[in-house]
């Protein structure tokens, strides 16, 4: 049976949380799950593939949840993915790339880019917001309300 690629990076992002202090381990389960699953559910719907959607969306905020620190955490989180992915030896170049360069863009939420980078940056938004109104968003995260708009257009939520 071929080695289950998420599985494996859900090992190391487990192994990172659970040594984490507890409110942080805790957010950081909360968070990364659900953008796990978002990010699944949305490749699905765009035609992409949703094993490197989830990888993306398991890697996007690495460093922020390791170090506590947000400071240019989307840059930092692909940097860490970089010797991650390639210690696994189950990722090609071409896919490390690609989940590295949606990582590093991640926080970026008012521009659109390509498939996988809007891919992460959905995910992040549902996973984060999707609990709130839209009114709420709009006064609260105004950088990430017209992704949201879209989201509840293409999904009918
Ligand atoms: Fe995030």
């Amino acid at each position: 049976m071929a080695i289950n690629r998420v599985k494996v990076i859900e090992t190391v992002v487990c192994m990172m949380l659970d040594s984490q202090p507890d409110e942080r381990r805790q957010a950081g389960y909360i968070h990364i799950f659900r953008a796990e699953q978002a990010a699944v559910l949305i490749a699905r719907r765009r035609g992409l593939d949703m094993q490197l959607a989830a990888v993306c969306a398991l890697l996007h905020d690495y460093e922020k949840y390791r170090t506590g620190e947000s400071e240019d955490h989307a840059k930092k989180s692909a940097d860490a993915s970089l010797p991650i992915l390639a210690k696994t030896e189950l990722f090609t170049p071409c896919e490390i790339g690609v989940i590295a360069g949606a990582i590093m863009v991640h926080s970026d939420k008012e521009s659109v880019g390509q498939p996988y980078e809007e891919v992460i940056k959905d995910a992040d938004v549902l996973a984060h917001h999707f609990l709130k109104s839209a009114e709420q968003v709009k006064e609260e995260y105004p950088r990430a309300y017209q992704r949201y708009l879209r989201l509840k257009e293409e999904f009918s939520i």
